[in-house]
């Protein structure tokens, strides 16, 4: 049988026919993309998942969710589910393991970020408060500042897409690598799922010869992370475990102690997948929560979360879905290598219904919906906890560490997240015996950066040199 024929035999049989009926009438060159993008999908697992995930409304994922239990550093924050543990321990632990080399930074970044409105990869966005460097700059300014501090080379691993690999290479070399060496940074792009109709489960066709395609979700990045030969080389290189977030928030730690330590502990984690979250306060905050599921810790989406659910509050007034996820984890390669190769399958499929522009095949009709037509499939890096035997939750400042950019106008935008940072860098200022210009809301008047280059942390500014104030609406880096 040709490769053409076995193709079509195995579109027919997972009732996607339409996909090979026109591969004759495209040139070679077409075809031949085509019909490896048709070699690269997972023809046998389609039934299935379209059954399941495309055609059938999905169930309320949070019916009898627990809140999560959660730890913290900080004795202000203790409740009914968070318990105290001792921050000094667990740095001395997570310091040896970066002094050791046991750690690489990942950043996921494959994401296509249409709620903001910028046209190239997220990482490229103006990120900081007055000098607007890009995200990634921030980022690698960071690790440039760690390996000052723990004197290792620390291995960046940078998850990219197929809408933006070449993009975010190019941005990369343009900018020789924020001062980092080439060769410590790895980039792969993560896989992509088809677009399939809403209504009859068909794989969407973006334009003749091409099938609508998005990537596969951050839960990709495990089979991303294996299929790269990024787990052989860090675990060729010693590290251990693996300090992954998102390429959204600006104030990411990307190496932080403490959360290291916790995941090393073996006394309160298994040392497989660990996770910071930050205090819900407000109930409508459009972050997914921590929660058990029969027994099984995970992540709610606010989406599946009932308004029910979202307002309740403990005996002490507190939200009792409080613990809202900052999509900053760490996973030891084993775990990671572990659920590449035989826990992908445990790690579900999550629907989310779209409008995609596409083309009627036989006809090359355009159809521009109104209307949600397209349902795109993704798996979560987080639902990875539930196959983590115990993972361990660490309760973070959400000033210090969350100031995420996603949206175009308002809340998570680039200017509450400008905002945020000269709130916090203001704070550090104060720290330091600088006087702050502060508005009567409390937020901080002006507009404030310090680079991890200058300090990491306030008490890093102990021997720069500071103004003793700083101007009314000015703006102030250092
Ligand atoms: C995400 C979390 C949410 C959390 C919030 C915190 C999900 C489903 N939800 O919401 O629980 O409270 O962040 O900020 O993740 N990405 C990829 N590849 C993909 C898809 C996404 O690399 O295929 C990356 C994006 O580049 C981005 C990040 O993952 O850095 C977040 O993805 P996004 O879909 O924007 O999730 P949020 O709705 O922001």
């Amino acid at each position: 049988m040709s490769r053409f024929d076995s193709l079509r035999s195995q579109l027919e049989a997972c009732g996607q026919s339409h996909v090979s009926c026109h591969i004759d009438q495209l040139g070679t060159d077409a075809a031949e993309a085509l019909m490896r993008r048709i070699e690269s999908l997972p023809l046998a697992e389609l039934p299935s998942l379209i059954q399941q995930f495309v055609l059938t409304p999905p169930a309320c994922t949070g019916g009898d969710l627990q809140p999560a239990q959660c730890v913290s550093v900080d004795s202000r924050r203790v409740c009914e589910s968070v318990s105290l543990v001792d921050e000094s321990s667990l740095r001395l632990r997570g310091e040896s393991m970066l002094v050791e080399g046991k750690v690489a930074a990942f950043t996921v970044a494959g994401g296509q970020g249409t709620r903001l409105g910028w046209a190239g990869p997220k990482g490229t966005f103006p990120a900081s408060a007055v000098t607007g460097k890009p995200l990634f700059r921030l980022f690698a300014e960071q690790i440039m500042a760690a390996q000052q501090k723990w004197g290792r080379t620390i291995r960046w691993y940078i998850l990219t897409s197929e809408i933006n690999d070449a993009q975010t290479r190019a941005f990369f070399l343009d900018n020789r690598c924020f001062g980092l060496d080439r060769r410590q940074i790895m980039m792969f792009p993560q896989g992509v799922m088809p677009a399939f109709d809403m209504k009859t489960g068909q794989i969407l066709f973006e334009s003749q010869g091409e099938l609508a395609m998005s990537p596969n979700g951050h839960g990709g990045s495990f089979a991303a992370l294996l299929s790269s030969g990024a787990i052989d080389q860090m675990e060729g290189r010693g590290v251990e475990a693996i300090s992954y977030f998102q390429v959204d928030n600006p104030l990411a730690p990307v190496l932080d102690p403490v959360f290291l330590g916790l995941h090393a502990d073996e006394s309160l984690s298994s040392g497989e997948f660990t996770s910071k979250m930050v205090s819900k306060t407000d109930p409508a905050e459009k972050v997914g929560v921590f929660g058990s599921m029969n027994g099984r810790l995970g992540v709610v989406e606010y989406s599946d979360l009932s308004t029910e659910q979202a307002q309740s509050v403990d005996d002490s007034g507190r939200l009792r879905f409080a613990a809202g996820n900052v999509a900053m984890h760490i996973m030891s390669t084993d775990f990671a290598r572990r659920v590449a190769t035989a826990g992908q399958d445990d790690l579900p499929w999550h629907r989310a219904v779209k409008k995609v522009s596409c083309i009627d095949p036989k006809t090359g009709d355009r159809h521009v919906p109104d209307e949600p037509n397209a349902i795109k499939v993704e798996r979560f890096v987080f639902d990875a906890m539930g196959i983590a035997t115990q993972p361990a939750i660490l309760e973070v400042s959400r000033s210090a560490e969350f100031a995420p950019i996603k949206n175009a106008t308002g809340p998570d935008s680039a200017e509450s997240s400008k905002q945020m940072q000269s709130d916090l860098y203001g704070s550090w200022l104060e720290q330091a015996g600088v006087s702050v210009p502060r508005r009567d809301d409390g937020g901080v008047d002006g507009a404030i950066e310090i680079s991890p280059l200058t300090a990491m942390s306030a008490s890093d500014l102990e021997h720069v040199e500071l103004p003793s104030e700083l101007t009314r609406s000015g703006n102030f880096t250092c």
